[in-house]
């Protein structure tokens, strides 16, 4: 049988795949627009004009309402919402962790959600928050596996899914991970992860991906379940989470908010639409302020500007710039780059997933000394060996034939071979007055290189100021 997911262009660990449903093959990283079965502003039918290839909604709700569930399990999931491409279903854990209970046990929602023919199903987790106390942790995550084993001795010909919860325990993530990788699962969403969101807390959220993503297979395709702000797809992505879902576009319209890549305004606050899409084209803000329609024309944006920042980011990967739009989008909150400067510290966890080699470098400041490349480089140079004299130099001179090796000089990469330097990551476009941690990581590399290579003679030119350059001046007597 071939595989469920099939991952065909990667960029740091972010990738491009194919997921293959029952209801046909869908392309990610992608949003699943969250459809409620009761009010839809606007029709699921609709969505797929928008970029929607697969949609989620909630099976409970559907399973509550006696006319809902009759139509369901006659008709079908796909003729009740009027969409006959993929759908996921959730099991009102949502409800479980918002009311502390429902009307429904494990079993009979997966049963449900099979009956109605859902793409895939959820069995009913328990999304534990973040920050409770490591007993309840635990003892809900337990409730949680056992559920989750239930349902995998359930599972029929819908893809299932294993929500990975333990709170903002990093190791009870990773151990969760790791257990379910181990069964008949075909998606893994990470969840509980809301209230971060919500509160901005993107370090920590950032920490719960990479623990989450320790403990599964990188084959594995995996949902940032509750995820539905554009900004913050480009890091979620380039840690490694293919799905993401989004009440967000609706649910910001209801409260007057117009998303775009960088952040949230209030529609009152816009004097000027910063977008081009049918809606933005078609009305300025004032009226769309006074439209009666107002919540459906900022729904409608909403779901454009976070389709159109899916495809930027599957470009972004085609073309091995992923690193260059995560800095761009991160730069927008601080709250954002504290997750970027959270992912930077598991850049050598980053690393076995980083292709070899990408078209450009773009160097946007000094977290981009901290990328993949930069690490990795650094690694391989403590293999390299040197005898005799050794000229490291910024820019070419003139007495090089006096060396028996001569390496170039660039920050934030340090000594490289100059026969290099048209290739990548050395062709880098990088700043020319470098930041100081460009510069320390690559005086960093020039000392490592000395220390490594104590009967080399080396001769460092370059014209910066850095406390580092006295200290490779001593090495160099
Ligand atoms: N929706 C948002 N978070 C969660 C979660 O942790 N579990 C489930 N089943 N649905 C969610
Ligand atoms: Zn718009």
């Amino acid at each position: 049988m071939p595989p469920i997911f099939e991952i065909t262009h990667k960029d740091i660990a972010g990738r491009i795949g194919r997921l293959e449903t029952p209801h046909g093959i869908v392309e990610t990283p992608t949003v699943m627009p969250v459809v409620n079965p009761n009010i839809q502003t606007i029709k699921p039918s609709e969505l797929r004009e928008f970029g929607a290839e697969i949609l989620i909604t909630n099976s409970y709700i559907i399973y509550r309402k006696p006319e809902l569930r009759e139509r369901a399990l006659r008709e079908g999931l796909h003729s009740l919402l009027g969409f006959d491409g993929p759908v996921m279903t959730d099991s009102g854990s949502f409800q479980l962790s918002v009311y502390g209970e429902v009307e429904v046990n494990n079993t009979q929602i997966i049963q449900f959600q099979k009956d109605i023919g859902s793409d895939i199903c959820v069995p009913l987790d328990i999304p534990t928050p973040p920050d409770v106390s490591r007993n309840r942790a635990e003892s809900e995550l337990s409730v949680t596996m056992e559920r989750l084993e239930e349902a995998a001795g359930l599972k029929g010909s819908s893809l299932l899914a294993a929500p990975i919860q333990g709170s903002t325990y990093p190791d009870l993530r990773e151990d969760a991970a790791r257990k379910l990788s181990g069964m008949d699962f075909d998606v893994y969403p990470i969840g509980a992860v809301v209230p971060l969101m919500e509160s901005y807390r993107y370090s920590d959220l950032v920490d719960v991906i990479v623990a989450s993503k320790k403990g599964l297979s990188p084959a594995a395709p995996v949902h940032l379940f509750g995820a539905g702000h554009p900004m913050m797809f480009s890091l979620a992505v380039a840690l490694g989470c293919d799905l993401f879902d989004s009440a967000s576009y609706a649910l910001y319209a209801k409260d007057g908010r117009y998303m775009t890549s960088r952040g949230t305004h209030h529609i009152e606050d816009l004097q000027y639409l910063p977008c081009s899409c049918p809606v933005c084209t078609s009305y300025d803000s004032n009226e769309i302020i006074k439209s009666e329609n107002r919540e459906e024309l900022l729904a409608r944006h909403n779901l454009y500007v976070t389709f159109a920042e899916m495809r930027e980011i599957k470009q972004a990967i085609r073309e091995g710039s992923l690193w260059e739009l995560v800095e761009q989008r991160c730069r927008s909150h601080p709250k954002l780059m504290d997750g970027l400067r959270r992912a930077l510290r598991f850049t050598e966890w980053l690393l076995q997933f980083d292709p070899l080699t990408k078209s450009t470098f773009f160097y946007s400041g000094p977290e981009s000394a901290l990328r993949t490349e930069v690490v990795g480089y650094g690694k391989k140079l403590r293999n390299f060996t040197f005898k005799g004299k050794v000229l490291i130099r910024e820019k070419h001179l003139e007495n090089e034939g006096n060396y028996d090796h001569v390496l170039g000089f660039k920050a934030p990469f340090g000594p490289y071979p100059v026969e290099l330097s048209e290739t990548y990551p050395f062709h880098a476009e990088v700043v020319k007055e470098p930041d100081y941690e460009s510069l320390t990581i690559a005086l960093q590399n020039v000392l490592e290189l000395m220390k490594l290579n104590p009967n080399a003679e080396f001769t460092f030119v370059c014209d910066v100021e850095h406390p580092l350059i006295s200290k490779i001046a001593g090495f160099q007597q």
